[in-house]
């Protein structure tokens, strides 16, 4: 039988190498993609069914090139898992409109430029999953969260209206909405993160979600999302109130 084959962005740290070692543990071919090449190179002397495709994602020619690199090794791609993202909390508390750009190019100008680079393959192929990271910040605005929550808000809307357009081919649009979990990223956050899980957990959850299940949205941990699921539907001064006093908010 043919090997099947996964490209994983954000995968030099974090939930894309975790979920790269998963994938590849159970004989996947992976193509492994992000900006540091010592990383990717480092996981892949480690597992023998990973191979370093390294990328900036906001560069849109190189997105296509990296492609058709990963096309041209392992003739087919089935499953995109699209998970680079940059989030720092201290440049969020304030309208900082340069900073704001910054991290839509990466969020989600990087996440579109990937999804264009697959968008003819996977219409001619009818068939496969292209999977976002989103997060638990795109629910609903939070504290301190100019750019990266509304990021990830804007990445919700484009997979649900992707999932219409692409079912027409028989190609699943798959939404991921972690909650907290310890990777590189989160270790910048300086108040106690609820529920907090492993990278390996993730994986875990992502694998499962993927292979086994056919649901658009994999959210995890349930505790901590379906609670703020419910909060997304309350009133916004209900809401206010609660995460106001949840997070410590304080009037200056
Ligand atoms: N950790 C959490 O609690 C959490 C919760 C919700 C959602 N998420 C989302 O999950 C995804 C993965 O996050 P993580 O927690 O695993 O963080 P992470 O360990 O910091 O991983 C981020 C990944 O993105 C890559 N990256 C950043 N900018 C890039 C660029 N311009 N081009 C190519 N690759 C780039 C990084 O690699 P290089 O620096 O080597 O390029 C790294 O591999 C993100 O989208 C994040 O928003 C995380």
């Amino acid at each position: 039988m043919n090997k099947k084959t996964i490209w994983i962005t954000g995968g030099s740290t974090g939930i894309g190498k975790a979920l790269a070692i998963k994938f590849s543990s159970k004989g996947w071919n992976v193509a492994v993609s992000a900006r540091r090449v010592e990383l990717l190179n480092e996981l892949c002397d480690q597992n023998e069914n990973i191979a370093a495709f390294p990328l900036d994602v906001t560069n849109k020619e190189i997105c296509f090139e990296v492609f058709n690199k990963i096309k041209s090794k392992f003739n087919d791609i089935d499953i995109c898992f699209f998970s680079t993202g940059t989030w720092d909390p201290k440049k969020e508390k304030d309208i900082d409109v340069e900073q704001m750009k910054e991290v839509f190019k990466v969020n989600f100008f990087g996440t579109v430029n990937t999804i264009k680079a697959v968008e003819q393959h996977f219409k001619e192929r009818k068939n496969g999953i292209i999977t976002i990271v989103s997060s638990i910040a795109g629910y609903r605005g939070l504290p301190n969260s100019t750019g990266y929550g509304p990021s990830k808000s804007a990445l919700n809307n484009l997979a649900e209206s992707l999932y219409f357009d692409f079912k027409r081919y028989n190609v699943r649009v798959c939404l991921v909405s972690p909650g907290f979990i310890k990777t590189p990223m989160t270790d910048k956050n300086d108040f106690k993160m609820p529920f907090l899980k492993t990278p390996e957990y993730a994986a875990d959850q992502i694998y499962d979600g993927l292979v086994n299940k056919k649901s658009f949205e994999i959210h995890f941990p349930k505790a901590l999302t379906i609670t703020l699921k419910i909060l997304s539907f309350i009133p916004s001064k209900i809401y206010f109130n609660l995460v106001g006093r949840l997070t410590k908010y304080q009037k200056k």
